[in-house]
């Protein structure tokens, strides 16, 4: 059986949103569910669960070990009206009908704030920009791989969506979300001032393209001093997160470097 090549978006196409969305992003949680460990589900979230959720992120935020690695602040909007409603896409996971889990996508239309204007994409490829909201595990739940699971199932959405930049912000001293996000190639490509003086890294992935490290530029640059180092993003970018060192000497890094030229 011969491949059938990708199917390019017609010219004037408009992306979906509200319900077709929800539905398309609905299918893929069935890969989601069959893979998740014992004793958890998955759904998408609606309206109905805006206390829910609400409730939620501010139980998770009020327990992060640095207050810096999520600030709602940072934010633009309703988060959860906006991720609940027409504006994004949210799956949950719960145990015993309690949420423990959240994965949300935004779906910006052209009268939303982009974060592709960050990244200074054309305007006429803004339509196919989704955010990689945000991600919140119960500390309970933490290193099963919920994260990795729903970084996968929103790359899965927004390919199928046709939306082929996933970008967002994160703290440069939450290592362990960017670092995650790097190993789905999404890579923090700039530092930008967010929400007044919050100085953020500005992540992202072009489904079209598949950039090679070029190793020979590699230099690694401590967590702690990351948000200072702009001059690391005028010649590269954010590969990946090391560690160094065990248990309580252990120190993060970020690897970064230049993008190996196509030829
Ligand atoms: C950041 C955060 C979402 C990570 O959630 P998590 O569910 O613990 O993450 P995962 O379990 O997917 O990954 C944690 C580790 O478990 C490992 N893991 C364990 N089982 C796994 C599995 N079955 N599949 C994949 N990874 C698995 C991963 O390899 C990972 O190791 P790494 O950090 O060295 O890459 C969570 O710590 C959190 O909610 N923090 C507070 C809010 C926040 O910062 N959100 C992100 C910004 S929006």
């Amino acid at each position: 059986m011969s491949v059938l090549p990708p199917v390019p978006m017609p010219f004037g196409a408009i992306p979906l949103r509200g319900d077709a969305a929800r539905a398309v992003a609905a299918v893929r949680l069935r890969a989601l569910a069959a893979d998740l460990p014992d004793g958890l589900s998955v759904r998408m979230m609606d309206l109905d669960d805006s206390n829910l959720l609400a409730d939620f992120r501010v139980r998770v935020v009020a327990t992060l070990e640095d207050p810096d690695h999520y600030r709602m602040a940072g934010e633009v909007g309703n988060f959860v009206t906006d991720h609940l409603g027409d504006r994004g896409l949210t799956a949950g996971i719960f145990r015993k009908g309690v949420l423990v889990a959240y994965g949300a996508l935004g779906l910006p239309s052209a009268t939303d704030p982009n974060r592709g204007r960050d990244l200074d994409l054309p305007e006429a490829e803004l339509p196919w920009v989704a955010h990689m909201s945000s991600a919140m595990v119960d500390p309970s739940e933490r290193g099963r791989g919920l994260h990795h699971r729903l970084i996968d199932w929103r790359i899965e959405v927004a390919e199928a969506l046709g939306r082929r930049h996933l970008v967002t912000t994160v703290s440069t001293r939450n290592h362990r979300s960017w670092g995650h996000l790097a190993r789905h190639g999404i890579y923090p490509k700039r530092l930008v001032r967010v929400g007044g003086d919050l100085v953020r890294l500005l992540v992202h992935r072009d489904f079209t393209v598949d950039p090679v490290f070029d190793t020979a530029s590699a230099e690694l640059v401590a967590v702690e001093e990351l948000a200072s180092r702009w001059d690391v993003f005028d010649r590269g970018h954010v590969w990946g997160r090391v560690a160094a060192g065990e248990g309580a000497s252990q120190r993060w890094y970020a690897l970064c470097g230049r993008e190996r030229d196509p030829r």
